[in-house]
């Protein structure tokens, strides 16, 4: 009976529980199956491993709240509760122009942002993408059976290659989101914890993985051979495991300091729209003090007309830790004026750890690369493994 549950549950309830357990609640792209079933799940496959969880976040410019609130952040809590791999995906930066003599650092740094927010190495695999062969391999295997229309269709593509035009865009952007399946599927990660704008990608991951195992999974895998396939499970069945997107309630879309109804990004030009993890207290401070407001009186999360007022006492609300009853008690009554300072103090504060142990962490390469060297060695291990089964179902000479 526990068995059954186990397997008609999906492992959306655990995660919740583990994101609420550190004040995060999740909610997933996936419909909810499974009922109180789902309810008692663990974070444990049928299979009887944990759950696996992967992310990633590319080493392109400064890293700023948006990334950290709608992503490594909630990465911290699934720790416990889940076998995490978190990796900094080196080669999602080559899609667009980049600077050599920047990318090696840029790959290092981001490393060390995600342990200085809390990603523990000895819970933790945490590597380079680029240091694992197999997302590069797995990913032309995928494009092999991805039609192009899917990739046509990718808003983040879209609205990319419009900026960049014909004569820029390589076919490594419209290709960015089979390697990105690549990275998730190479796992078999059950969850995926991401901002909202990563969405679309994770139900493309999802489609990829479906067309693989109803092409190449089943009874035409059992057909392959007799004896267990490379990975040592039966042949038959699935392949590939359709992973889950886990997208926070808050935080999922972080807006520009400059417009509202924009999202927060690393490719703004506008170094002013961004609050970056390492940006000073000063910096932060101006950075707050020129951001654009209205001219309204108090302030309000949910006047669809205030974007900039719901997304500024977001932030506040989630670098304070204080519940939004709590916020909306304290500031709803404030002039911007007096909110503003608030925020910046609630930001400076909330980063002075995370600033801390990131210069710890900076002044002693060996450390990173000793972290780096043994999440990679972990990593291969596992790709190797989902590699194997994958060439084999596709009949691929052993
Ligand atoms: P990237 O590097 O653009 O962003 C990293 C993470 O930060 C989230 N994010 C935001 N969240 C809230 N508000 C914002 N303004 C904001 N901006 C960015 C993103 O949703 C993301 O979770 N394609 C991915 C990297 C990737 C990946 C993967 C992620 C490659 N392979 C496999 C997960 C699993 C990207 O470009 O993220």
């Amino acid at each position: 009976m526990q068995q059954a549950a186990r397997a008609a549950a999906p492992p959306l309830a655990a995660a919740r529980r583990a994101l609420s357990r550190a004040g995060l609640r999740a909610r997933c792209s996936a419909a909810v199956e499974g009922g109180a079933a789902a309810a008692e799940a663990g974070a444990e496959a049928p299979s009887g491993r944990r759950l696996r969880v992967l992310s990633g976040v590319q080493p392109t410019g400064s890293l700023h709240l948006g990334n950290y609130l709608g992503a490594i952040r909630n990465w911290v809590a699934l720790q416990d509760t889940y076998d995490t791999y978190y990796c900094v995906v080196d080669l999602h930066a080559l899609t667009a122009a980049h600077e050599p003599r920047e990318l090696a650092r840029a790959t290092r740094s981001v490393a060390a942002l995600y342990l200085a927010a809390g990603v523990d190495a000895s819970r933790s695999t945490v590597f380079v993408q680029s240091r694992v062969p197999a997302h590069s391999e797995l990913a032309w295997l995928l494009n092999c059976c991805t039609p192009v229309g899917w990739l046509n269709k990718m808003i983040q593509y879209k609205e990319k290659s419009r900026k960049l035009g014909d004569g820029e865009c390589s076919v490594g952007l419209l290709d960015y989101p089979v390697l990105m399946a690549a990275d998730i599927l190479l796992y078999q990660a059950d969850l995926v914890p991401v901002g909202e704008d990563q969405r679309q990608h994770l139900e493309l991951t999802r489609d990829i993985a479906g067309r693989f195992n109803t092409l190449y999974g089943g009874r035409a895998w059992k057909g392959m051979g007799k004896g267990p396939a490379p990975s040592g499970r039966a042949r038959g069945g699935r392949v590939l495991k359709p992973p889950e997107a886990l997208i926070p309630p808050q935080g999922a879309r972080v807006m520009s300091l400059d417009d509202g109804t924009s999202k927060m990004s690393k490719s703004n030009p506008d170094e002013g729209s961004r609050l970056n993890l390492l940006d000073s207290a000063d910096t932060i401070a101006n950075k707050v003090k020129r951001c654009k407001t209205d001219a309204l009186p108090g302030l309000s999360f949910d006047d669809p007309e205030r974007p900039e007022a719901a997304n500024l006492l977001t932030i506040y609300q989630l670098c304070s830790g204080l519940s939004r009853e709590a916020v909306e008690a304290q500031c709803c009554s404030l002039r911007w004026s007096e909110f503003k300072p608030l925020l910046a103090e609630a930001v400076v504060e909330h980063l002075r750890p995370l600033q801390a142990r990131y210069a710890e962490l900076t002044s002693d390469p060996t450390y990173l690369d000793g972290v780096l060297a043994e999440g990679a060695a972990r990593a291969n291990e596992t790709a190797r493994a989902t590699l194997g089964d994958v060439r084999d179902a596709l009949g691929m000479m052993p």
